[in-house]
């Protein structure tokens, strides 16, 4: 049997750091509501010259790096991101010419915040089916271009950021599942509304929108159920999850699912405080984080889980 497992990862986070405090003199806002309805206290924003795919190159280099791996060793990308630099090449296209490894293939998907569990989830049947042998799964965002920032029900909430790891093919598994769900009749409940091929021709002034108290209900509810099937198809509970690694939107919603899997939140890795809602970056960012700060060890079972607009979500089961 084929099966992939995490070899290694890696991060990129923008230098700038806005805090609550600054946008509290941006927007009617305080510290105090930001904190007690999503527990973010800072984000990440990217230069104007940053690019998707130089944030999604950086973190891909990390990844090579700590894997001893050279560009030159990763036969396939799948990058997920929904805040793409061009409508094509497509943002994996251009980080394959930075990364300087031309022919392989690359592609990025669209997912919204679940960008990166169906990225991830790509990437392994590609190796179960003996399609590649090591693939690079990059999950990068440029939220900040997308958001309306004279709107504080909104850009209080997201930051910019990339996430990479590599995935390899082994004969024990790695990745134990995966699980994709998607939903469109929620497409109106969170949004960015204009496209190249759309009616619509404001491309220049729309931004994201979202029912917020609504998607929240949503949320939980939908990633309350996948997480709790997604273990009950392998016999577990809560009790056998060493790490969950949640997508970083709220964490209101994050300790309501923790609870859901009776979990404590000592074995929850909470990243949206530090990094706000990345998008497709949240998951592979806060994997790379207990990483590397030693919480997550060699043989840990993570639960990584996302939700995002469409709505779309899912999870992957993961022996690290
Ligand atoms: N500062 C102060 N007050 C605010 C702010 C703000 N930044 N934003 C909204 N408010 C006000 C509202 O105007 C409202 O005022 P009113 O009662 O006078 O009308 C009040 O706060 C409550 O607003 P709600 O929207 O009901 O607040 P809620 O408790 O639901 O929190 C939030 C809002 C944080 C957005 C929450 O609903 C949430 O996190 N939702 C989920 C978001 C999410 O998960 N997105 C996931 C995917 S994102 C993606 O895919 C791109």
């Amino acid at each position: 049997m084929r099966y992939s497992r995490i070899v290694a990862t890696g991060h990129y986070l923008p230098e700038r750091v806005l805090t609550n405090d600054e946008l509290e003199r941006m927007v009617e806002t305080s510290d105090a509501w930001i904190r007690a309805r999503t527990g973010i206290r800072q984000r990440h924003i990217a230069a104007p010259t940053e690019s998707v795919a130089g944030m999604g190159e950086r973190a891909s280099r990390m990844a090579l790096e700590t894997a001893g791996l050279a560009a030159e060793d990763i036969d396939l990308i799948v990058m997920g991101t929904t805040t793409p630099d061009q409508v094509f090449p497509n943002s994996a296209v251009i980080m394959q010419e930075r990364l300087g490894v031309a022919g392989i293939p690359a592609f990025s998907l669209e997912a919204a915040c679940s960008g990166f569990i169906y990225a991830l989830a790509v990437a392994d049947n590609f190796i179960r089916a003996g399609s590649a042998g090591r693939v690079l799964v990059v999950g990068a965002e440029k939220m900040s271009s997308i958001v309306d920032w004279n709107d504080r029900s909104t850009c209080v909430l997201f930051g910019d950021g990339a996430g990479a790891v590599i995935l390899e093919h082994t004969q024990t598994p790695g990745i134990l599942d995966t699980r994709l769900h998607a939903d469109g009749r929620y497409k109106d409940l969170l949004q960015f509304p204009s496209g190249i091929a759309s009616s619509k021709a404001r491309i220049a002034e729309d931004a994201l929108q979202m029912k917020g108290s609504e998607v929240f209900r949503v949320a939980v509810a939908k990633l309350g159920e996948e997480i709790v099937e997604t273990l009950a198809r392998h016999d577990l509970d809560g009790n056998a999850v060493d790490w969950l690694v949640p997508h970083q939107a709220n964490a209101r919603i994050i300790s309501a699912i923790a609870r859901r899997l009776d979990l404590p939140m000592e074995r929850v890795v909470l990243t949206v405080g530090e990094h706000g809602n990345t998008s497709s970056a949240s998951v592979p960012l806060a994997l790379d984080l207990a990483i590397r700060d030693g919480r997550i060890q060699r043989g840990d079972l993570l639960l990584l889980e996302a939700f995002g607009g469409g709505f779309t979500w899912g999870s992957a089961l993961v022996r690290y």
